[in-house]
């Protein structure tokens, strides 16, 4: 089978597009023919070497996958074959994957894969940030930094969902036209806004309930002076650079409480599987609405690590996976 494989750190050019074995699917795993699956920041840091170093190279990256079962290892259910599926999974930047049976969320015929593939991290992602961890309420004011990126504009919908005022920064005119069409009503263009001074305009000095910042160095210190009393600030990444270490001292005067999300902690047990299927019941429900800004297919993963790096991306990329022996493919368009 062919993947995206790197053999050292470095630029997008590291990237190849190359044959590799086969997996084979152990006890409690399926193996996945890849339709389409979800390129991440977090994929272009472990490339640059600045995150998830301990793994051995060479390394087929990717994180999600959304595809038909087409085969089963021992204890799992063999009805699963051909059923089309998406999942959370590891070294999905490939024809074939394989993945736990237990984490897979069947999809319906309305949701396509490759609107499917956009779902599993960056979905998660929002939902633990604004549910699990911010347990945003109706009536709370939400800051989402990146808010036209892939995690952004599935965060403003949910903050939206949950009856939140919800706050974007974005760096162009045509991010702050997108999120505007999603609903958010104070969209901040920090290119060429203050953050600080426009959230603290529009809320009448007050500040917001709560932040998302995964842009880290460059909005930690605004973050902080941006919220509320007993705000709360979740830090779940670092786009420009990691965040000052934490000055406890400085919470004081507030009352304020900074906390980090990582999808990959160990969550209780099915936790992910109910949310990613609820998840996908809100696509099909048309009540989440999935942006796919970039679409190129696999073999060109380098290119679309280079525009998501570039800040010239909206919503998700994905890299298509074109499967010929796929009947499924051909007549659904999927
Ligand atoms: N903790 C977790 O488990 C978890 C899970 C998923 C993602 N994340 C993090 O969430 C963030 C968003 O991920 P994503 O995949 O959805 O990417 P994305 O938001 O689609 O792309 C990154 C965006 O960040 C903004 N940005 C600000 N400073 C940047 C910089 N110096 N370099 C590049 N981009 C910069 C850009 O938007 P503007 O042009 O509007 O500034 C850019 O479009 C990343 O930091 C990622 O690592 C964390």
């Amino acid at each position: 089978m062919k993947a995206i494989r790197y053999h050292e750190t470095g630029g997008p050019e590291v990237l190849r597009f190359e044959e590799v074995p086969e997996p084979a699917p152990g006890p409690g795993e399926v193996l996945l023919q890849v339709h389409a699956t979800g390129v991440n920041f977090a994929d272009t840091e472990r490339r640059r070497g600045l995150y998830d170093t301990k793994v051995p190279l060479p390394r087929i990256l990717g994180s999600e996958a959304a595809g038909i079962v087409t085969a089963v290892g021992a204890g799992v259910d063999p009805a699963l074959v051909g059923r089309r599926v998406v999942t959370l999974t590891v070294g999905s930047y490939a024809e074939v994957v394989k993945a736990q049976a237990s984490g897979l969320v069947l999809l319906p015929e309305s949701v396509s894969f490759e609107v499917a593939a956009a779902v599993p991290v960056q979905g998660l992602t929002a939902y633990h940030l604004l549910r699990t961890v911010g347990q945003v309420r109706e009536g709370q004011s939400v800051l989402v930094h990146a808010a036209a990126g892939g995690v952004g504009v599935l965060a403003v919908q949910l903050a939206k969902a949950a009856g939140a005022r919800v706050f974007g920064t974005v760096s162009s005119e045509a991010k702050a036209r997108l999120i505007q069409e999603l609903g958010v009503e104070e969209v901040i263009r920090y290119d060429r806004e203050d953050v600080v001074a426009e959230v603290h305009k529009r809320t009448g000095g007050r500040g917001v309930d709560l932040v998302l910042d995964a842009v880290g160095a460059s909005t930690w210190a605004g973050s902080l002076q941006a919220l509320a009393l007993f705000g709360h600030l979740v830090s779940y990444g670092s786009a420009s650079g990691p965040p000052p270490p934490v000055d406890v001292e400085a919470l004081f005067a507030k009352s304020l409480k900074v906390s980090a999300y990582w999808l990959h902690t160990p969550h209780p047990p099915g936790l992910h599987h109910r949310a990613l299927e609820e998840l996908v019941r809100e696509v099909a429900e048309q009540r989440l609405r999935i942006l796919i800004g970039l679409k190129l297919p696999l073999a060109e993963a380098a290119e679309a690590h280079r525009r998501l790096e570039g800040r010239e991306t909206v919503g998700k990329v994905v890299l298509t996976v074109r499967s010929p022996e796929s009947p499924r493919y051909r007549l659904s368009g999927k």
